[in-house]
C-alpha cells in the first residue's frame, strides 16, 4: 500500500515509518522543510496528487510552551493543516488517521476517561488539538482520530521514561511530579494501531494508550527504575523525590491533571490489543538499555 506520513521525523513518526517500511508499504514522508504545515494549500495538492491509499498525520506542534508562544501557528499546524489533509482524503478516498492527545480532556476529576468524556482543554496546545479533531471529523467523517498520551519508546527521541533511566544510570538526583496522572503509550503500539485502524473501517475518536489504572509521573518513574533494576542495569531502585506540578519551573502553561484514557473501544470493541502499563514501561526500558549498550 502507498502510505503518506506527515511528521515522519518525530518521536512517533520515525517508528511508524520504519514499521510501515518493514511491513512492505511504500512510504512517502515529506519533511517539515519540504511541506511546512502552515501552507495548507500545498498540503492539499500533495495529498491529492501523490496516490496514497492511507495518510497518517503524526505532525504537530506538541510543546505547550511553543503553542502558547504562537497560538496562531499552533492553530494552523494542529487544526487547519489536519483539516486540509482530511478534506483532500475525502476527494481521493484515502483512509486518514490523525493523532491527537489526552490534553484535549478537561482533566479535573481523577479516574479513567473514555471517548465520551468532556473535552475542555486548558492550554493553547489542547485547544488547537481539539479544534483539529473537530475539523478533521467534519471534513471527513470516516477519518480516525487516535488520541495518545505520554508517547515513549523511541530511544532516538527520549521521553520522560528514558530520561529518568538515563539520569539514574548517571547517578543524578531524581524527581518527578506526583500530583498529575495519565498513562504512557509506546510509539511502537501507536504505529501498529495506526496501521491497523488505517486498514480497517472504524471512524471517529479512539483512545490509544496502555491498559491500566492512572499513574503519576512519579509512579511511572518508579516503575521505570524498577524495570531497569530487574533488567540488571541498576544495582537497586534509587529514590525519586516527589514534586508538585505547580512547582516545576519549566512549565509556564497549565497542564491538565487527570487525563488517563480508558481504551476499551480499541481493545474490546475493535479487538486491537494494548499491553498493560507495567509491560509498556518494562519494554520501553529494555529497548532503551539495549540502545545504550549498543553505543
Ligand atoms: N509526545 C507526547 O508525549 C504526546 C502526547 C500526547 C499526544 N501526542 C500527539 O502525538 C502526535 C505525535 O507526537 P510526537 O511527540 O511524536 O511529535 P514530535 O516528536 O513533536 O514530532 C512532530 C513532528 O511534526 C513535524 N512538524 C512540527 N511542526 C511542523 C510544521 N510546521 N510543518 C511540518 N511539520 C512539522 C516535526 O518535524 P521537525 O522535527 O522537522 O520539525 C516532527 O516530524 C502529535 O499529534 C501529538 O500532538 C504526543
Amino acid at each position: 500500500m502507498r502510505l503518506l506520513i506527515f511528521g515522519a521525523s518525530g518521536r512517533t513518526g520515525q517508528v511508524l515509518r520504519s514499521m510501515a517500511e518493514q511491513a512492505g508499504h511504500e512510504v512517502l514522508a515529506p519533511t517539515h522543510a519540504e511541506f511546512p504545515l502552515e501552507q495548507a494549500e500545498q498540503l492539499s495538492e500533495l495529498v491529492l496528487g501523490c496516490g496514497a491509499e492511507m495518510v497518517v498525520n503524526c505532525a504537530a506542534i506538541s510543546g505547550l510552551e511553543a503553542c502558547a508562544a504562537d497560538p496562531l501557528q499552533a492553530h494552523l499546524v494542529n487544526a487547519v493543516a489536519p483539516a486540509a489533509m482530511a478534506l483532500a482524503c475525502r476527494h481521493t478516498g484515502a483512509r486518514f488517521v490523525h493523532l491527537s492527545t489526552d490534553y484535549v480532556l478537561c482533566g479535573r476529576k481523577a479516574g479513567l476517561k473514555d471517548e465520551s468524556a468532556r473535552c475542555r482543554p486548558i492550554s493553547w496546545y489542547g485547544e488547537s488539538k481539539r479544534e483539529g479533531e473537530l475539523q478533521v471529523l467534519e471534513a471527513l467523517p470516516t477519518a480516525v482520530v487516535a488520541r495518545v498520551s505520554w508517547v515513549c519508546g523511541n530511544p532516538a527521541k527520549p521521553s520522560f521514561i528514558e530520561s529518568t533511566v538515563a539520569r539514574a544510570l548517571a547517578g543524578q538526583p531524581l524527581a518527578a511530579v506526583a500530583d498529575k496522572t495519565s498513562l504512557p503509550t509506546d510509539a511502537a503500539d501507536i504505529a501498529r494501531v495506526a496501521l491497523a485502524l488505517g486498514a480497517g473501517e472504524f471512524s471517529g475518536v479512539v483512545h490509544v494508550t496502555s491498559s491500566g489504572e492512572p499513574l503519576s509521573w512519579w509512579q511511572c518513574a518508579s516503575l521505570a527504575l524498577q524495570a531497569a533494576a530487574e533488567q540488571g542495569a541498576l544495582p537497586a531502585v534509587p529514590p525519586v523525590e516527589q514534586q508538585k506540578l505547580d512547582e516545576v519551573p519549566f512549565f509556564k502553561e497549565p497542564r491538565p491533571r487527570h487525563t488517563a484514557m480508558e481504551n476499551s473501544r480499541l481493545t474490546v470493541q475493535l479487538g486491537i490489543p494494548m499491553p498493560p502499563v507495567q509491560e509498556t514501561v518494562s519494554r520501553v526500558v529494555r529497548r532503551y538499555l539495549e540502545t545504550v549498550s549498543a553505543g
